[in-house]
Order: structure tokens, then C-alpha cells, then sequence
């Protein structure tokens, strides 16, 4: 069984509760635990990380590839500003795919650019809590295709 790691950056514990026009209503529980329902039915092995912190998430990546055959993460505001997050992937070279609840590019001019993307196999945006499921079948796609 290949591991997988879910990261969710800053102020992704809010949700429910924050801006529910931009994220909808649905809690960080409610995306895990659909997270952990869609591992069970594809026999994945998924563990889920969520830290407001730059240098804790660089932390996690950079200890993730003994255990991990790829990454999940949703940098939140560290995608339009993290060279640490970005170089800690790269470092690592684990496959990585980037995923937003809102679709960054019809936001503010701030957010169309991530820093994540080029080292990342892909990134999805714009699905609400959909984009982790997305996000994770297209891991399914990369593990298996190594
Ligand atoms: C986000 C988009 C980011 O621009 C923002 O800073 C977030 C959430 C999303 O999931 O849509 O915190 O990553």
C-alpha cells in the first residue's frame, strides 16, 4: 500500500466558518473524513496534516519521503508566497499535486500566481471541497503509472 499525505496550509481550520461565499459551508472535518472515506474505497493509506505555520510545513515535506509516495497540499496563502514550501518540495521530489477550494484565478491578481506550480505534477482549483477528491484521483493516476 503507497501512502499519502494531505497538507492543509494557514486558516484552512476555519473553514465553515470563514468567508462561506468564497469557501462554502463545509468544515475541514467534513473534507477529512470524505478524505478518509475515498482512501477506504480506493485501498490507499492517506494521513492528513493541517498547520497555520511556514516552517512546520517545510518541516512535514522535508520528512515526508521515507513514508510518503506522494503529496497532497493545499499551501493556502503559502502558494503566492513560499520559496521555503516550493524549494521543500522540489527538495524532496515527491510527487506533489496542488489543489484549491476556490479557483484562484478568478480571484485578486495576488492570488494568480503560485509558487507551488512548477514544482508540483499538477494543480486543481476552483472545485470547493471536490478539489481534494480530484486532487487524489490524479495521485491515483501518478503512483500507478511509477
Ligand atoms: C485557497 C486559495 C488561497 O488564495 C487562499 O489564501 C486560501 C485558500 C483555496 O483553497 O481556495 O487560504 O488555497
Amino acid at each position: 500500500m503507497k501512502n499519502i499525505l494531505v497538507i492543509h496550509g494557514p486558516n484552512l481550520n476555519l473553514l465553515g466558518e470563514r468567508e462561506p461565499d468564497i469557501y462554502g459551508k463545509v468544515t475541514l472535518e467534513t473534507i477529512n473524513n470524505n478524505i478518509l472515506i475515498w482512501a477506504k474505497k480506493n485501498n490507499m493509506k492517506v494521513d492528513i496534516t493541517q498547520s497555520n505555520h511556514e516552517g512546520e510545513i517545510v518541516d512535514i515535506i522535508g520528512k515526508a519521503n521515507s513514508t510518503y509516495a506522494a503529496l497532497l497540499i493545499n499551501p493556502a496563502a503559502y502558494t503566492h508566497t513560499s520559496v521555503a514550501i516550493r524549494d521543500a518540495i522540489s527538495a524532496v521530489g515527491i510527487p506533489t499535486v496542488e489543489v484549491h477550494l476556490s479557483n484562484i484565478y478568478a480571484r485578486e491578481e495576488f492570488r494568480h500566481t503560485s509558487l507551488i506550480a512548477p514544482v508540483s505534477s499538477g494543480q486543481v482549483s476552483g472545485f470547493g471541497q471536490h478539489s481534494y477528491i480530484l486532487g487524489l484521483e490524479a495521485i491515483l493516476t501518478i503512483i500507478n503509472k511509477s
